[in-house]
């Protein structure tokens, strides 16, 4: 094999051996077939192409100090695709199949999950999408289920470190009553320009308010957004954010050291009485925010003023990762 050095990936795309691939036809699921291509084969005419009749997921798989392979509540990626499928009419495919795809392409893959020390892991990248000729608009007969993995390090390139985040009142990501919780790819298509331009002004994603009145805190790039204070851990309540499954493990964690988890809606001054803030999922892991700029109002909030994480992001991130790498016991049955 090529000589991988693991501790500089990047959030990327690299060739891996093999996919795993699922087709739905005549009204049902067929059997998981294995493909070394990287290709696939599309009708042009294929609803994915015109209507975003397309799903995905993610989820990624760590190898611990005993080297064995875990990976990170794939019950929840498989649900939460189920979701998105009933959200844009794509027939929902079995949590067990979704499993059973993700078990077989880890396997197969078996030499691209990182090594321990690097700190990186393998990233499952399951997608289903809508094939068959079709202009009118309307839901394809046929679709196909794909996995496919790739090794990945920091999804932002300075990794554990606070990164500077910016309001654009100009940009909105999702409807309060569109597809905003569902893992579809047109919520990131929409979210490409902001994002294009968040970069070019030096920030590392945007923080979206909400679409209707513009006064709350809604998704972060492409990442759940949260709030620390009082011993309090507040993530939005909101009808257009996706239900992060890395949220939902963190509510979790802070809950059982002790503080108190709220979801609510969240006012954008408010953020001005945070100690801390982050933005978190599977790709951005925590991530904390140095600090938010609302350019179009001239506001600053400022979460970190020397570099450093805070201390309660510090706490939540490494106690996510011990459990992800099997350093602690697995007391949540979080791991495979
Ligand atoms: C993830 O966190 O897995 C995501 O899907 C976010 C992004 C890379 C699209």
């Amino acid at each position: 094999m090529e000589n991988i050095n693991w501790s500089e990936l990047s959030f990327g795309y690299m060739k891996t051996d093999y996919n795993v691939r699922c087709y739905y036809r005549d009204g049902k699921w067929g059997e998981l077939e294995v493909s070394s291509s990287e290709l696939i084969n599309l009708h042009m005419a294929s609803t994915c192409l015109h209507y975003g009749q397309e799903s995905f997921e993610g989820l990624k798989v760590f190898k611990g100090k005993d080297g064995k392979a875990r990976v990170f509540r794939m019950d929840e990626n498989a649900k939460r695709m189920q979701s998105s499928c009933r959200g844009i009419m794509m027939p929902e495919l079995p949590v067990e199949k979704f499993e059973e795809a993700v078990r077989k392409v880890v396997k197969l893959n078996e030499r691209f999950i990182p090594p321990y020390e690097s700190g990186a892991s393998l990233y499952v990248r399951p997608l289903l999408i809508g094939l068959g000729a079709q202009v009118g608009v309307r839901p394809a007969t046929e679709y196909l289920f794909i996995v496919f993995v790739t090794p990945v390090g920091p999804y932002f390139k300075d990794g554990f470190k606070p990164t500077p985040v910016v309001i654009l009142r100009g940009y909105d990501r999702a409807a309060p009553l569109g597809t905003g919780t569902y893992k579809v790819g047109g919520n990131y298509a929409a979210s490409l320009a902001a994002g294009e331009k968040a970069h070019e002004l030096g920030y590392s994603a945007v923080l979206y308010l909400d679409a209707k009145e513009k006064k709350y805190v809604d998704e972060c790039g492409p990442a759940n957004f949260f709030g620390i204070k009082d011993n309090k851990y507040i993530t939005p309540q909101s009808t257009s954010i996706l239900p992060s499954i890395t949220n939902k493990s963190l509510m979790q964690l802070a809950e059982d050291m002790g503080m108190t988890v709220e979801r609510r809606q969240i006012p954008e001054d408010e953020l001005a009485t945070f100690e801390e803030a982050a933005e978190c999922g599977t790709a951005a892991v925590v991530t904390p925010i140095e600090r938010i700029d609302d350019i179009d109002e001239n506001k600053s909030y400022v979460f970190s003023k020397d570099g450093k994480p805070g201390p309660v992001c510090e706490k939540l991130y490494h106690q996510l990762r011990a459990i992800q790498y099997g350093d602690v016991p697995d007391q949540y049955g979080w791991v495979t």
